[in-house]
């Protein structure tokens, strides 16, 4: 038996998919191979009208999606790939120019609910959204906006403000690929679901949170991006913040569509803005001499934050977030300790459930034993439940169909995404000190201090 307790509320589908920045790195490695899946699962048949600014024309386009499913796609299916070319339509023309709008409304003909999905730099938004409003390419549409959303609280005001002038709230789509990923969503389905964490998961029990994001890699050819970006505007201000909420969130009601997205901005607003005292940034020997990276750049390749979290469930318990570039291995995972048993022997943190979110997923539940031979002296052990099912889903795909039917459910509402900057806005920027760390190291020492009263960082082990 299986239940659907969390309210979608899916509307009328869209009629044509148009994405700016099709020939940008986020539609090669994540949004083609997600096209290719809806229509092998039948949830795409509406014309695909890419527009970005490369000199292409339509048959360079195609070829640039064939590669991107080689590549990314776990393979060309060649019975998807000619459908999706027969949907498939390309604009070139820059984003400043009334033409290229003028030449995509051509091409949505009479399409009545069209989505456009802005895979490009913030910066550019407000003015793609300008130039689909002149065009008239705006009645009846709905908008998908790619993170960050905005450099930080005021530009990201500014932002939902040009954007309400134009669209709805509910037709806004404000993307965070985490909230697709079958891993983070089953945070909520694991807690809600299950009788036996509630009790414990609060302050009573709960010692410490702490989430780990770890990357084996630098910033892969997105040198240009990542040095206007950084970590903590880069993954912690959206993904691990959503993570947070995933996992302190109070339980949504079932009766009302809004009522996930209402207790995630709850979350955040009871977060107190970082103190720059709790923060550790880092930067990897090596950053600056990247391509596309100012050799006096300041930005942070790393980032260690530690708040609590004003509420009746979590006060005084430590949330430590931790990310960074060119660590020792890929993986990201929480381990939540719990309290130290009554025997005055064993640490806290004995007892602990360890959520594995990437590259795998498992659950994993840190509990002591008798260890064989004479007396009564405990071992730990693991009790681990490790996904069983195939996971062929990419989160891309699940966002898009959501997005395509209007269901806003796992989209970041205006008032979290601004939540979210208030969270990171005293510590982005130059206002903490940067320090240096060596490739495949856990970066710098200097963060050690923010987990030395909890036991220490912990360190995800490879795949
Ligand atoms: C992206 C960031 O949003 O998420 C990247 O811009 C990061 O810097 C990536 O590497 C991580 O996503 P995933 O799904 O590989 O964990």
């Amino acid at each position: 038996m299986s239940s659907k307790y969390f309210q979608s509320s899916p509307g009328d589908l869209s009629d044509a998919l148009v994405f700016f920045g099709a020939t940008g790195d986020l539609a090669y490695k994540k949004i083609f191979p997600a096209l290719q899946h809806m229509i092998q699962r039948q949830t795409l048949d509406v014309p695909v009208i890419g527009v970005a600014k490369s000199g292409w024309n339509l048959d360079q386009f195609r070829s640039r999606v064939h590669e991107s499913l080689a590549d990314h796609g776990g393979g060309v299916d060649t019975a998807a790939f000619s459908k999706l070319v027969q949907l498939l339509e390309y604009i070139d023309g820059d984003y400043r120019d009334p033409d290229t709008f003028r030449r995509l409304r051509e091409a949505l003909k009479d399409a009545s609910r069209p989505i456009h999905y802005l895979a490009i730099p913030p910066s550019l938004f407000s003015v793609v959204v300008e130039g689909l409003e002149r065009a008239g390419c705006t009645q009846g549409a709905r908008v998908i906006l790619e993170k960050p959303f905005g450099r930080d609280l005021a530009s990201a005001r500014k932002l939902n403000k040009v954007l309400h002038s134009i669209f709805e709230e509910n037709n806004i789509f404000r993307i965070d690929h985490y909230l697709g990923k079958l891993a983070v969503e089953n945070l909520l389905v694991f807690r809600f679901s299950n009788t036996f964490l509630e009790p414990i998961w609060n302050r009573n029990y709960v010692h410490s949170i702490q989430i780990t994001m770890a990357e084996d890699f630098g910033v892969a050819g997105r040198g240009k991006f990542y040095d206007e970006t950084g970590a903590i505007r880069d993954v912690v201000q959206n993904h691990l913040l959503q993570v947070v909420a995933f996992l302190s969130m109070e339980p949504p009601t079932a009766n009302y569509v809004e009522s996930l997205r209402d207790e995630r901005v709850r979350v955040f607003r009871a977060i107190p803005p970082l103190d720059p005292a709790w923060v550790v940034r880092g930067q990897f020997h090596g950053y600056r001499q990247e391509a596309g990276i100012d050799p006096d750049s300041q930005i942070e390749t790393y980032a260690s934050v530690r708040f609590e979290i004003d509420s009746w469930r979590w006060a005084g318990v430590p949330f430590l977030i931790r990310t960074g570039k060119l660590l020792p291995v890929t993986a990201t995972e929480v381990l939540a300790k719990l309290r130290q048993a009554p025997t005055g022997k064993l640490p806290p943190g004995s007892n602990y459930l360890r959520f594995r979110l990437g590259p795998d997923l498992s659950l994993n539940l840190g509990a002591q034993i008798k260890r064989s031979g004479p007396g009564l002296e405990s071992m730990p052990v693991e009790l681990s439940a490790v996904n069983a099912q195939a996971d062929n889903y990419f989160p891309y795909e699940i966002l898009l169909a959501g997005a395509m039917h209007g269901d806003l459910m796992l989209f970041v509402r205006e008032d979290a995404v601004e939540a979210a900057w208030t969270i990171v806005d005293p510590v982005i920027g130059e206002r903490t000190p940067l320090y240096g760390y060596e490739p495949g190291t856990w970066g710098p020492i200097e963060a050690d201090r923010l987990a030395a009263d909890i036991g220490g960082w912990h360190n995800p082990q490879p795949s």
